[in-house]
Order: C-alpha cells, then sequence, then structure tokens
C-alpha cells in the first residue's frame, strides 16, 4: 500500500507513530538550559520560525521576557542559557543577538535525518505523521455548516461549510475524536407556510419532490399567499401550532419537506467533497422535549426571570457604564421557544451526552453577541461546566467585485448549486484552453476538482475574520496562491516519476536516502518538516488560511528546486537522482495530505 492511499487512522494507536515537530523539539531543549541557567520551571522559551533567514531557521525569544521579571540584564541571562543549551547534532549554530535572542541554525545532517525517517516507509509516512501520540486526545464537537432548511443553501452557507469541514479533518489528521454536529434550521414559524401550501400541491396531485425541486421557488410562492392570500396566514399560523403539539398530519408534511430538503443539502456536501453525512444532523428540532426543561431550570436557579410576560436573563457581565445590563430572551411572552433556547440545550447536550472537551461552531460574524451570551448563560447554568471549551469562531462575508455582499446580478441571493457549477464550467474551458488534446473524461474528472478546489482555496485561504471579494479570475489562475497553482504543482512532481520509470524501471526511490546538498533542498526539509506545526496551529485557532499559505509556500519552494536542481538529467549520478526524487515524494505526498486536509483533490495528470 503507498501512502498517498493510505488511509488515516487517527485512532490506531498501535501503531508507531512520529511527530517529528521541530518547534517542540527546539522549545524542550531550550526551556531544560533555562532552567540550568537557574530560571524558574515551566519559563516559556518562545521558540518561533525565524522570519529571516540569515537570523537562523529558529529563534527563541523567551530570555527577554524573563529577565524583565527578574529584573536582570537580558544578554547576560541569554549568555548563561546560550552556554547551558545542548543543541549537538541538531544546530550548526547557536547565535546570540541584538538584547537576547537566541539564534538557531539547523543542522543539515540533522534535518535530512529527520526527513529519511518521514521519507523512509510507507506505513510511517506522512499519513502517520499526523498523530499526536503525546497529548491527550480530546472529544471535539464541530457544529458547521447548518443551512436553514425553509430555503435552499445559499452562498452564505459556502464558508461555514468549508472552513468547519477543514477545521475537522485538521483535528481528525492530529488524531481527535470529532462530533460533526450539523445545527440546521429545521424548525420555526416559517414551516407553517410552507407544509400548507404544500399539503395544497399535494392534494392538488404534485408529487412532493418535484413541488420542492426548486425550493427558493416554493418558499416564494408561499410567502406570497402568506402575504396576500385571504385567509392563508391563518392557516400557517394554525399549522405551526399543530405542528408543535405533536399534530400527526402536520409532522408528516413537515417530516416529508426536511428530507426533501436535507437531500437538497447533501448533493451540495457531494459537489463540494465534504464529509458531513446525515447521521451528523442534529437540527433544532431535535432539542424541542428538553426546552421547557431548559427555562424551568434557569427559574429555579434564578439565572432567568419573569420580564413582561417573557423569561429574560440580565447579562451583567455585559452591563455598559450606566449599569444597564443587556437582556436575554430565553422565552417568549405567549411561551414560544428561540434560537437562544435551543442552542442552551445543545451546550447541555454536547457537554453532557457528547463528552465534549471542546465545542467549535462556525457562522458568520453577525452572530457573535449571540453566542457570547449564550455561553454565559450555559456557564452560569453549569450546561457548560468551566472545562468545557466553547468557541464561537466568527467569518466575514463573501463580497461581489463591487465590495458589496455578493449577489445575482438583479440582487437575489446566489444559489450555492448553481455557482459550484459555473465553477466547474470555468474551470473546464481553462484545462481544455491549456491541453486541448484532453480527453471528455479526463476533462469532466479535472475541471471537477479544479473548479471545486479553485472555490474552496480561494475562500480557505483568506483571513477567517475578514470580508473577501469573490473573483473568479484570481480564483482559477495557475499562478500564485490558487488550487490550480497547487494541484498542478503536485501533478508535475508525479509526471517526474513517470518519466523517471520510463527512464530506468530501477530507480529505488522508496528507501533512497535524502541527502541536502543544495539550499533549496534546506528550504525544503524545514519546510515539510513544519507540517504538524502549522496544523497544530491551524486546530487552535480553527484558522485553515495557515495551512493554505503553508502549502502555497512549500509550492513555490519545489518551483524553485525544479529549476535549480536537475533530477533526470544526463549526467546527475545516481545517488543525487535518487535523493532527489525522494524528496519529490515527501513533498508529493505533503501536498496531497495538505490538501486533503482542506478538502482539495488532486490529480496524476491536469
Ligand atoms: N442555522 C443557522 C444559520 O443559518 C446556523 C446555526 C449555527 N449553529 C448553532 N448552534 N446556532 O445562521
Amino acid at each position: 500500500m503507498s501512502i498517498i492511499d493510505a488511509k488515516i487512522e487517527p485512532n490506531n494507536n498501535d501503531k508507531e507513530s512520529i511527530t517529528m515537530n521541530i518547534k517542540n523539539i527546539l522549545s524542550e531543549k531550550v526551556s531544560a538550559a533555562m532552567v540550568a541557567a537557574g530560571l524558574p520551571e515551566g519559563t516559556n522559551p518562545a521558540v518561533s520560525l525565524s522570519n529571516r533567514p540569515n537570523f537562523g531557521d529558529y529563534q527563541a525569544n523567551g530570555v527577554m521576557g524573563a529577565a524583565k521579571k527578574l529584573k536582570t540584564n537580558p544578554r547576560e541571562l541569554a549568555t548563561k542559557v546560550v552556554a547551558e543549551l545542548n543543541l549537538e547534532g541538531i544546530a550548526s549554530k547557536v547565535e546570540l543577538a541584538g538584547p537576547g535572542f537566541i539564534n538557531i541554525h539547523l543542522d543539515e545532517n540533522w534535518l535530512a535525518a529527520q526527513l529519511n525517517i518521514v521519507a523512509q516507509d510507507d506505513c510511517i509516512g506522512v499519513a502517520q505523521r499526523g498523530v499526536n501520540s503525546g497529548d491527550e486526545q480530546q472529544t471535539v464537537v464541530v457544529d458547521y455548516s447548518a443551512p436553514n432548511l425553509a430555503k435552499e443553501m445559499h452562498v452564505g452557507h459556502l464558508r461555514s461549510t468549508i472552513i468547519g469541514d477543514a477545521v475537522v479533518r485538521a483535528l481528525e489528521f492530529r488524531g481527535d475524536k470529532v462530533i460533526r454536529q450539523n445545527h440546521m434550521g429545521d424548525w420555526g414559524t416559517q414551516f407553517g407556510m410552507l407544509i400548507a401550501h404544500l399539503s395544497d400541491k399535494l392534494a392538488g396531485n404534485e408529487v412532493a419532490e418535484t413541488a420542492l425541486a426548486d425550493l427558493e421557488n416554493f418558499y416564494r410562492e408561499a410567502k406570497i399567499r402568506f402575504d396576500e392570500e385571504e385567509g392563508f396566514a391563518d392557516r400557517a399560523r394554525a399549522d405551526v401550532v399543530k405542528l408543535q403539539s405533536g399534530d400527526e398530519a402536520c409532522a408528516k408534511l413537515w417530516q416529508q419537506f426536511i428530507d426533501i430538503s436535507i437531500t437538497h443539502s447533501e448533493e451540495i456536501y457531494t459537489k463540494l467533497n465534504v464529509s458531513l453525512k446525515r447521521s451528523d444532523i442534529m437540527g433544532e428540532s431535535a432539542y424541542n422535549d428538553d426546552l421547557s426543561t431548559v427555562i424551568d431550570e434557569l427559574m429555579e436557579q434564578k439565572i432567568a426571570e419573569e420580564s413582561q410576560g417573557a423569561k429574560v436573563v440580565f447579562i451583567n457581565e455585559m452591563a455598559n457604564k450606566d449599569g444597564e445590563a443587556p437582556v436575554f430572551i430565553v422565552q417568549k411572552s405567549g411561551g414560544g421557544f428561540l434560537y437562544a433556547t435551543t442552542d442552551l440545550s445543545a451546550c447541555r447536550y454536547r457537554s453532557d451526552k457528547l463528552a465534549a472537551n471542546r465545542i467549535i461552531i462556525f457562522t458568520d460574524a453577525r452572530q457573535a453577541l449571540h453566542f457570547k451570551q449564550v455561553e454565559i448563560v450555559a456557564r452560569r447554568a453549569n450546561f457548560l461546566p468551566e472545562t468545557v471549551g466553547y468557541q464561537h469562531c466568527p467569518f466575514g462575508m463573501m463580497m461581489g467585485d463591487d465590495g458589496k455582499p455578493f449577489k445575482t446580478r438583479t440582487g437575489g441571493t446566489i444559489k450555492l448549486a448553481e455557482l459550484l457549477d459555473e465553477a466547474v464550467v470555468r474551470a473546464a474551458a481553462l484545462i481544455k484552453e491549456k491541453n486541448p488534446e484532453v480527453s471528455d473524461d479526463d476533462l469532466a474528472e479535472i475541471s471537477k476538482k479544479v473548479g471545486i478546489g479553485a472555490v474552496k482555496f480561494a475562500d480557505l485561504s483568506k483571513n477567517r475574520t475578514s470580508d473577501y471579494i469573490f473573483n473568479w479570475k484570481t480564483m482559477l489562475s495557475f499562478e500564485g496562491a490558487t488550487a490550480p497553482y497547487l494541484q498542478y504543482a503536485y501533478s508535475r512532481i508525479q509526471s517526474i516519476f513517470s518519466k523517471a520509470n520510463t527512464a530506468n524501471s530501477n530507480t529505488e526511490t522508496n528507501n533512497a536516502v535524502i541527502n541536502i546538498i543544495e539550499p533549496q533542498e534546506k528550504a525544503l526539509a524545514l519546510k515539510l518538516l513544519q507540517l504538524e506545526d502549522v496544523i497544530d496551529a491551524v486546530i487552535s485557532e480553527c484558522t485553515p488560511n495557515l495551512l493554505c499559505n503553508y502549502l502555497y509556500e512549500l509550492a513555490s519552494l519545489y518551483m524553485s528546486f525544479y529549476e535549480a536542481c536537475p533530477i533526470l538529467k544526463e549526467g546527475i549520478s545516481d545517488e543525487v537522482k535518487a535523493s532527489r526524487l525522494a524528496l519529490c515524494k515527501v513533498i508529493a505526498e505533503t501536498l496531497k495530505q495538505g490538501l486533503d486536509i482542506l478538502g482539495i483533490e488532486t490529480m496524476e495528470r491536469m
């Protein structure tokens, strides 16, 4: 089995796994030296990558902070630490700079040795690198995608879906147990109008699947009837009440509607190569039975109180300077429950029943206040113990070229399905232009991977919290940080392998030793060994853009290496050739693995 095909089994602990994390290795060494130099145990060594290579590959800046605390001279303290620092065999040079920076130049042979461990064997290659055996495995609940089922998925749900999925895959790669929760909007007053309209359509002998083929249209029709047709609104309201009190006929219509709407979302998930399954759905309606208990408990604990017939919580933690606390409504005056009530119930379910150590929720930034207040109330009520992390990860909006929220020319919302289809059509035109000989089958396959990959990468590579401008031309370019650029780099390496194989069928790359000779090779080795570092950062900050950036830098380093270091050229010794091919293999695997975490597919030929 090749590494490329190897399935990652994050929970398989009997396989020996290696975690190549240079930062951790250096941190340990510097920490030990700090203690030996008299600093207290646990002082942060602050090891990070150097931003300028002439200052070494890594630097440790922790001495400055420590010296400040102890009110001693940082430079003198750093001198002591350096004297105690044992990086024998790891670093070729350790220098002291400025007021107390410690610059570490890694030894090329050590780097090569580390890389060879990673490259060496199919079973413990890149696929096994992920597993973080050292740390305790966590149970992480990730709430993402969560479209509202009354309507079709639109571009607003793209970000939650793909950012969430990338973080999920990163967590699984590092060995955490992930529980996906698709908190779909499947409940609420609009469903009264929708089931009333559906019931009329079915009475007119339409089939539900046909009636609901275009959810957007269906919603519009229902809304017009609700606003204009005599008696319809009353019927719709009555249906909601019936639905909520368990009326069977209404429940059946509702279920039909929900099932078909979920199928629409699933088509999108498949197109997007997103890992969400039907079993990950835990929609708003799933919490219905618990909502009155939630309110009872909040009242009993005197966290909630009556106010003008409603039940509310005053969020004193967020009071303004006049002492006025925002009001968080948990039950409406008529007795109805809200989005907020459901989220409180979800907190408890996730920490009690799912035993989450950490809960992550992806929605757009406009919901930030809501989740802040949910957390405050849930903590007070102990629905969410202090030991459970609760992290709302907001994201910015997708904008059109005009810098305004992304809309159709007539100002309507853009359906996600149509946007994705357009991506594939555009990619096909591009591929055909670059490679007119491509067969129809290949074209279909490649343009799907490139088109969808381009949309995803363009989104994932942006800073999560900022708005960004959606632009077909830049995302489909073969230059710059784009999916096509990375996919191309990958397939270019594959073509070197096939050339090497035809040129000399004996080229044995599997057990070849990687030697670092040229600076481009060293730069690549260093970069390749940082995969875990980067993924750990993606996991802690929920920022897949760091991985995008990493992969782009890796592909760029590969391109420079390719220019500077011939592989199959005449006159290249077998040893150098084998070393470079082995290096290429690790690069290809790392690119593939990284793109896979982003949910972007690669291909052998483009
Ligand atoms: N359905 C919501 C929306 O479309 C997102 C739900 C997010 N998750 C949650 N637990 N509230 O905005």
